[in-house]
This record gives C-alpha cells, sequence and structure tokens, in this order.
C-alpha cells in the first residue's frame, strides 16, 4: 500500500436536523440571478473526462473547471462578492435582487454607502476575490496571509488594488487577526468561515457558492452517485452538499466524500471524534494544498456535513501532485485541465481509489465506488503558483 489515503465515516445525524433550505433551488436560482448580471459572468466548463472514466472503469468522471471564474483562477470569489452584495443590500435597505452588478457598482450606490473598507485573511483565492469585488464597487480592501503564502498569490491580490500582507502566523491566526483589525478600525470582516458572534457574512458566502454548484446541477447530463469535496475550512463543501441534498434526496442522494490534506484534517478529526464538538487540525499545517491548509472548521459547514456528509478522507501531497499531472495530460480525446494543488486533489483521490494497483479496495468497497458510478469533483483552482505547476507537470499553465 502506498503512503497515507485514509477514511472515516461521518456519522449522520438521524434527524437530519440542519437547516439547508437557505440553498434550495429557488433562493440558489436568484443567487445564480445576481451572480448573471456581472458583464464577466460567464458558467465555466463541466469536463467530462470519459476516457479516463473508461480506464477507471467507472460509467463517468466529470471535473468542474473554476479555473476560469471572472478571469480570477478560483470559485472563490462567488462567495465574497454575493456577500458583500448582501451586505450593501441590507445596509440600503432594499433586495439584493435589486442590486444587480451596473447599480451595485454605480457612483450612487457609492455615494449612499460612503467609504467601506472590506478586510479577511486568506491563503489566496478568496483574498483575490474580496480584493476583486472591492475594486468593482471602488471601495477599499486589506488582505491577510498565513506565513508561507507564495509571493505570485500575494501579488495577484495586489493587483486588485487592494492593501495585503504576509504575517507570520498560520492561517487560522490570520482569521483572527483580520477579527480584531476589523474590530478596531471599524472595517468590515468578510471572513468565509464563522467566528464568536459572526455568523451572517459566512452564511452568505456559502450562498455565493452556490451558483457553482446550480451550474454542475444544469451541465451534468445525469444524476452524480458520487461527490469529492476538497476541504479547507468546509464552507465549499458544506454549500455544495447542501445544495445537492435540496436537490437529490433518499436513495437518489449521491455519496459525498468530503477530502482534505492529512496536516489540516480539521473535517476528517471532527468526524472520526463524532463527540458532537468541533475539532482542530494542530500543528503547522504543512501541504502544498494553501487552499486546504485551514485548522478549525466552519461550525455552519460541519452541521450540515454532519447531517449530509457520508464519508471525510485524507490524502498526502502526492495524490495532489497525481491529480495536477492527470488533468494536465489527459487520456487522448479528453480534454486538458489546467488544475492547482487544490483543485486537483479530489480527482487525484478518484485516480488513486480506482486503479488497482494501490491496494485501495477496501476503501473503494467502503465508498461503494464501481463500474455504475458517476463521479463528480471540482477543480476548484487553476495553477496559482505557477512554479509549482510547472514542476509538477512539465506544463507551462
Ligand atoms: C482552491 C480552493 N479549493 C478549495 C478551498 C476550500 O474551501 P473552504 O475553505 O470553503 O473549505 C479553497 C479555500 O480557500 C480554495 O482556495
Amino acid at each position: 500500500m502506498e503512503r497515507l489515503m485514509n477514511i472515516t465515516p461521518i456519522k449522520q445525524k438521524s434527524d437530519r436536523t440542519s437547516d439547508i433550505n437557505f440553498l434550495n433551488e429557488s433562493n440558489v436560482r436568484k443567487i445564480q440571478s445576481f451572480h448573471a448580471s456581472f458583464p464577466m459572468y460567464q458558467e465555466t466548463p463541466l469536463i467530462s473526462l470519459s476516457n479516463l472514466a473508461k480506464d477507471l472503469n467507472i460509467r463517468g468522471l466529470y471535473v468542474k473547471d473554476e479555473s476560469f471564474r471572472f478571469g480570477l483562477n478560483a470559485f472563490k470569489v462567488l462567495g465574497g462578492s454575493y456577500a458583500a452584495g448582501r451586505y450593501i443590500a441590507q445596509k440600503l435597505q432594499v433586495e439584493i435582487s435589486e442590486l444587480p452588478f451596473n447599480k451595485l457598482t454605480s457612483n450612487a450606490v457609492r455615494k449612499q454607502l460612503g467609504k467601506i473598507t472590506f478586510v479577511t485573511a486568506t491563503d489566496g483565492n478568496h483574498g483575490r476575490g474580496v480584493a476583486w469585488t472591492a475594486r468593482q464597487l471602488q471601495q477599499k480592501a486589506v488582505i491577510y496571509m498565513p506565513k508561507g503564502t507564495k509571493p505570485e498569490r500575494l501579488l495577484n491580490i495586489k493587483k486588485e488594488g487592494a492593501e495585503s500582507y504576509i504575517l507570520n502566523r498560520c492561517y487560522d491566526d490570520a482569521v483572527r487577526y483580520a477579527q480584531q483589525q476589523s474590530l478596531e478600525q471599524g472595517w468590515v470582516l468578510m471572513q468565509d468561515t464563522m467566528l464568536h458572534n459572526y455568523h451572517e457574512i459566512p452564511q452568505w458566502i456559502m450562498e455565493g457558492y452556490g451558483t457553482m454548484a446550480l451550474e454542475i446541477y444544469r451541465q451534468m447530463p445525469v444524476r452524480p452517485t458520487h461527490i469529492f469535496l476538497q476541504s479547507g475550512v468546509g464552507s465549499m463543501a458544506g454549500a455544495v452538499t447542501a445544495f445537492f441534498s435540496n436537490m437529490y434526496r433518499g436513495n437518489e442522494k449521491p455519496i459525498v466524500v468530503v477530502v482534505e490534506p492529512e496536516n489540516a484534517a480539521c473535517i476528517f478529526l471532527t468526524a472520526q471524534m463524532a463527540d458532537g464538538k468541533l475539532h482542530a487540525a494542530t500543528g503547522n499545517l504543512d501541504t502544498i494544498m494553501a487552499g486546504l491548509a485551514c485548522g478549525e472548521p466552519c461550525s455552519l459547514a460541519w452541521d450540515i456535513l454532519e447531517s449530509y456528509a457520508d464519508f471525510a478522507l485524507i490524502c498526502d501531497d502526492d495524490v495532489s501532485t497525481t491529480g495536477m499531472r492527470l488533468l494536465a495530460k489527459p487520456r487522448i480525446g479528453d480534454t486538458r485541465i489546467v488544475s492547482g494543488e487544490s483543485g486537483a486533489v479530489t480527482t487525484g483521490v478518484v485516480a488513486k481509489l480506482l486503479s488497482n494497483e494501490n491496494g485501495y479496495a477496501s476503501l473503494k468497497e467502503a465508498l461503494r465506488l464501481d463500474k455504475d458510478s458517476v463521479i463528480l469533483c471540482i477543480s476548484t483552482e487553476g495553477a496559482t503558483d505557477s512554479e509549482n505547476y510547472e514542476k509538477v507537470t512539465g506544463q507551462i499553465p
């Protein structure tokens, strides 16, 4: 057996109490309409890797390619932009449906609002989305990044006109620092995870991810039997799980597998402990999957995952690089997908689980993967660290 890939079942609450209505079809349609009012909005492609699926002996493998999202190389902007829209709608006491992009970004709205500074902590993609949103709104953004952040990711945020700093702190401490700054400076915290007394904006951010989920639902030619979702704090996985659990119920509900790096496995740990409490990953969260290097789970995301997801899976960085290479050099006839470390890991997991060489037969059986499986993965980012992308794949993104 190769090095680490391990699963733990998520012991689902028998009463399924989590409220997932906020991501039901009708709400998500409204959220998608908000994003569709952006001039740069286009559905990102859903790629059928049919030749790889054939080799892996499954019915289908579909990968959503988020590298095309608003030219920002990741899905994350969907959350920050929608939350900013909701925040402004609340301030102006109007419905979000009354604030399409041209109105939201108008001088009239800016004058009504006055000067706002948005602040957040980020591994890269979320902060880039918040910085981009602030620029569209002609407002200010201050973005904090954890130690070890690659200069390219910092630069991409600065290019959006935001003030951005790499702190000598891990991700979770950077989040606390951003919250403290927001309180001291009167800035608006745009954090993609729930904190003490801070729930509204993280929920709006999760709602924003609903646009991606609805696109997938519309693009999939068949119902997925399995959805593999990578997780940092779990907000994206929670949002997509909530939406698909609203769309498919009972036996129809796809099996949801939440994927994390072994060194930042807060969802896995929380699932494994199964004691009703959240558990943080400790240590230095060392992984090439920067977007997933988060130690503390989002409480709302966990509530959803605990009720509706099926398994948590941990893996090492080799699984991610396997995914990057597979997507960079696809089977003949399949489409190439440029996918970064956090984006490619789920495809890497699927390929490793299903290629018979790796001795993962018991995991495959536990996950009920077989020749009838139709698997959905989301490549949540493109090459956000070009140097590493080139090193891993031998290709220029
Ligand atoms: C590319 C990418 N994928 C997945 C995630 C995970 O999202 P979440 O933190 O909501 O679990 C992130 C988070 O930053 C990310 O940047």
